[in-house]
């Protein structure tokens, strides 16, 4: 099928230009001949898709755990994710997502990726600072029942990173029917910490999911490419409504927003204090509690929190509480995500450290130069915001793999700024190849929120914020994407190369 934004290209819709009367009815007729749009959908401002709660009576699973020696086998295959068997992908047979890779800092991988799909796909490991020919970078892509062996060393700090494929113009596709999956680094400045392990650190990949009695549908409307395409089921760790049964303890969880569009605004339904204590790219300097924090597709929370003091018997839910300046299809409903009971009283030793890590800011004074980038959706003219596929842009351009668009001096700090200020989505913007530092909000929120100390890959930018971020570029030379990470938008065009130089 004809990709949404190669439509608009060879239609001459794309950027700039102006749909009135007559040529607004053929375009949307040639829309709907074409399978762009479903079952007569015609909204184009996109709709928020509201979340249905589960019972909360499966018991939440953990992925398994491998290490940098492995394969990971892309499939179809089927998976129990709401009671009954459906057709999944995953990166094994039976299940959904794929291992948590779980590694030490130092470690050189040998990561062999099969692709056992029927279409082109690949592995992009976010969050890992690698050489662009293992990054997965779009144009990087293995044929079906084809392998390539991801060889890289790790020499970045402990973190949670994960991985997902990242074929041009089928990311979206493929993650949100089940490819993804977790990875972790440890070192010894981690360990030294003793935070929560074994059974009481939980990683948990949370995402939406459209389900059918067969499997997972994706079959994005236009309002949909707008929005960014959701699910009526919460899913964590592949379990729609899961429970964990928990002590009277601290625990430590690893939490990934992996849906494609969904913002989740995380907190406890007690009210209880969330410690965070890391981020994308590892553990912060300091904890910094809070009663709630948002998450964005592609960002981790590394986050401790302790159930000492609750009776056995007690029930306590992760919840995404409503929010506002969501954009048009979010913020608006709270709901339910996983439901920990408390099973059992146990005395804890585990004293929260004052200090977590030696983590260096760099000093703004040491960034060469400003890179400005105009995220919002185009507003066409004629008074209305037709919010069309092919039309989410970076500087007004959409991705091009024969384009360079920013070339980057190896081992320079650049500040680089992300405009939202006009736009009314969020873009969470995600970095390949680095990691970055958040200097500043201004508009919408107006400041950083906790989450955002020590270094990141991936920011949200709500609707009307402008975000400043410093980039400490290393000497990784090649092509990078960096790209929003609302997996509709990404796969709509809303990304750019820079390469290093
Ligand atoms: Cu997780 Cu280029 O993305
Ligand atoms: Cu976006």
């Amino acid at each position: 099928m004809m990709r949404r934004r190669e439509f608009l290209k060879t239609t001459g819709l794309g950027a700039g230009s102006v749909l009135a009367g007559s040529s607004l009815v053929t375009f949307l007729t040639s829309c709907t001949k074409m399978g762009m749009m479903n079952g007569g959908d015609m909204n184009m401002m996109g709709q928020s898709q509201p979340v249905t709660e589960g019972a909360f009576n499966k018991l939440l699973s953990i992925p398994g755990t491998v290490t940098v020696n492995t394969t990971l086998n892309a499939q179809a295959t089927t998976a129990n994710i709401n009671g009954s068997t459906i057709s999944v992908l995953g990166y094994q047979a039976n299940g959904i997502l794929g291992p948590t890779i779980r590694t030490e800092s130092g470690m050189n991988t040998n990561i062999i990726f099969q692709n056992s799909l029927s279409e082109n796909s690949n592995i992009h490991f976010h969050g890992l600072k690698i050489p662009a020919d293992m990054d997965g970078h779009p144009k990087d892509i293995i044929n079906p029942g084809n392998n390539f062996n991801y060889k890289f060393t790790i020499t970045q700090r402990a973190g949670l990173s994960w991985y997902h494929p990242h074929p041009d113009g089928d990311t979206a596709s493929q993650v949100f029917k089940g490819l993804a999956g977790l990875f972790i680094i440890n070192d010894a400045e981690e360990a030294a910490l003793n935070l929560p392990s074994g059974g009481y650190e939980i990683p948990l990949v949370i995402q939406d999911k459209r389900l059918s009695s067969s499997g997972i549908t994706y079959n994005p409307s236009m309002g949909e490419v707008m929005t960014g395409y959701m699910g009526e089921t919460i899913i964590v760790n592949g379990v729609a409504s899961p429970f964990a049964e928990v002590k009277t303890k601290y625990y430590r969880l690893r939490i990934l927003n992996g849906s494609n569009a969904r913002i989740y605004n995380l907190a406890l339904s007690n009210n209880a204090d969330i410690i965070i204590i890391g981020n994308d790219g590892g553990l912060l300097k300091n904890p910094v509690t809070v009663k709630n924090i948002l998450l964005a597709p592609g960002e981790r929370l590394d986050a401790l929190v302790n159930f000492a003091g609750l009776n056995p018997g007690t029930e306590v839910f992760l919840q995404s509480s409503a929010f506002s300046n969501g954009g048009n299809a979010q913020g608006e409903q709270g709901f339910k995500i996983l439901k920990f009971k408390v099973t059992q009283s146990e005395s804890d030793t585990f004293i929260l450290p004052a200090q977590l890590s030696s983590f260096d800011p760099i000093n703004p004074s040491s960034s060469s130069r400003t890179r400005n980038f105009i995220i919002n959706g185009m507003q066409m003219s004629g008074g209305m915001n037709m919010n069309m596929s092919g039309i989410h842009k970076i500087n007004g351009k959409i991705y091009d793999r024969n384009r360079i668009d920013e070339t980057v001096s190896a081992n320079t700090t650049e500040t680089w700024v992300f405009d939202n200020s006009q736009g009314n989505e969020p873009h969470p913007m995600h970095l390949h190849g680095v990691h970055f530092q958040v200097m500043e909000r201004r508009g919408g929120r107006g400041q950083l929120i906790p989450s955002e100390g020590g270094s990141k890959d991936t920011v949200l930018v709500l609707p009307g914020e402008t975000v400043k971020v410093l980039v400490p570029f290393a000497e990784l030379k090649g092509v990078f994407v960096f790209h929003c990470h609302n997996l509709e938008h990404e796969d709509d065009g809303m990304m750019l190369q820079y390469q290093l130089v």
